[in-house]
């Protein structure tokens, strides 16, 4: 792409931010802060509030309370915003009688942009053909790469996506992870949500993950993996620690097994066989990023409430509870630092909503 990045700026900063649609909190006081030459994961279940928090970044929606800025400004006090910030949201609609290429030629109108940019985009995107055939007939893949090409119409240095990565094939994925990299590293800064942590965990650098509205853990992707570990089971379990610590590798037990500080399965087979014991299980434990994910998806607690309230009910509005009641992680510790602690009064709301649960059942 023409115009590589050396200009500074494009950070965005979340701060307080809130939604609240009736007595429903979709977004709760939400803070974070968007780098630069990285591409952020901004990860949660389905119903978390990540689109409605872009919409609000975007000024599609007005924030209940708190403020959504890049390089200081509102979006809406951007002049020539499409210059600055590109941004595909979920469920974008295309005229399904017009080409592809035309739909993008109004945008480029409308954003002053010359047509030739049109023709580039598509060639970048990989849909040149595609884009002269009817939008109607595009599948899924062909939808998000549109509305990437789209998104950089402006050659904005800002870049938000919602759920690019949704129903492309492996293919594509891996495209897209190749694509967003380039665009970091020409400086661009890059927001992209997704409810699926293995779509985006090769693709983001940093995540801001949350739940109901709140933010549940952020950091650098390395960071929140934190050590890869493995765990055994055998027959001797001292014989094989002994070993294994001779190897130079820290080991813990962990309920009738070890817990070892590598990703190295074939040491820790090759040290119990030099040290003459039966294994009973060996395996690759997931990291404290995938069980954190996992807990957030799999447990009603972290349950998006208006998936789970009756039609018509929106629920209690009192905020999700704290990460702190996430079970105890069994892969490596974990740095407290990068979890969100909650405030005292969210741990009240939470018993409070136990209670009532409880009275409830
Ligand atoms: N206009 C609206 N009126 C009332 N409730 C809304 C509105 N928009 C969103 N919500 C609710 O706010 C919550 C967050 O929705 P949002 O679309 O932001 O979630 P999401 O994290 O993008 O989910 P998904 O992964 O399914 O895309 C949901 O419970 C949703 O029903
Ligand atoms: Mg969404």
């Amino acid at each position: 792409m023409e115009g590589a990045r050396r200009e500074r700026g494009g950070r965005i900063e979340v701060r307080g931010l809130t939604k609240r649609f009736g007595s429903f909190t979709a977004v709760d006081h939400l803070d974070f802060d968007v780098e630069p030459g990285r591409v952020t994961g901004f990860l949660g279940p389905n119903g978390s509030g990540k689109t409605t928090t872009l919409r609000m970044l975007l000024g599609l929606v007005r924030a209940t309370a708190g403020t959504a800025t890049i390089d200081g400004h509102r979006y809406r006090d951007i002049p020539n915003p499409l210059t600055v910030v590109g941004s595909a949201l979920e469920a974008t609609n295309f005229h399904p009688g017009r080409t592809g290429r035309n739909h993008l030629r109004v945008q480029a109108a409308v954003a002053g942009v010359p047509d030739r940019r049109v023709d580039e985009l598509l060639e970048l995107v990989g849909i040149p053909a595609a884009a002269r055939k009817r939008a109607g007939g595009y599948s899924m893949g062909m939808r998000q790469r549109l509305g990437l090409a789209a998104a950089l119409l402006g050659d904005p240095r800002v870049i938000i996506l919602d759920e690019p990565a949704n129903g492309l094939d492996p293919e594509g994925i891996r495209w897209l992870r190749g694509f967003l990299r380039h665009l970091a590293d020409e400086g661009r800064t890059l927001l992209i949500s997704s409810h699926m942590l293995s779509e985006v965990e090769q693709t983001v650098d940093d995540v801001v993950i949350i739940a109901n509205g709140k933010r549940v853990a952020q950091g650098t992707v390395a960071e929140l993996r934190g050590h890869p570990t493995a765990y055994v089971r055998t027959s001797d379990p001292e014989r094989l620690a002994e070993g294994l610590r001779r190897r130079g590798l820290a080991v813990t037990p962990a309920g009738r097994g070890l817990r070892v500080t590598t990703d190295d399965l074939a040491t820790v087979g090759d040290v119990a066989h030099a040290s003459d014991v039966a294994i009973h299980e060996l395996r690759s434990e997931q990291t404290h990023l995938e069980e954190l994910f996992f807990n957030l998806t799999e447990s009603e607690e972290f349950r998006n409430r208006n998936l789970l309230a009756q039609a018509g009910d929106t629920g209690p509005s009192a905020p999700a509870g704290p990460p702190t009641d996430l079970p105890p992680p069994s892969g490596p510790p974990i740095d407290p630092a990068l979890l969100d602690e909650p405030g005292p009064d969210a741990r009240d709301e939470q018993t409070a909503r136990l209670d009532r649960e409880g009275g409830a059942r």
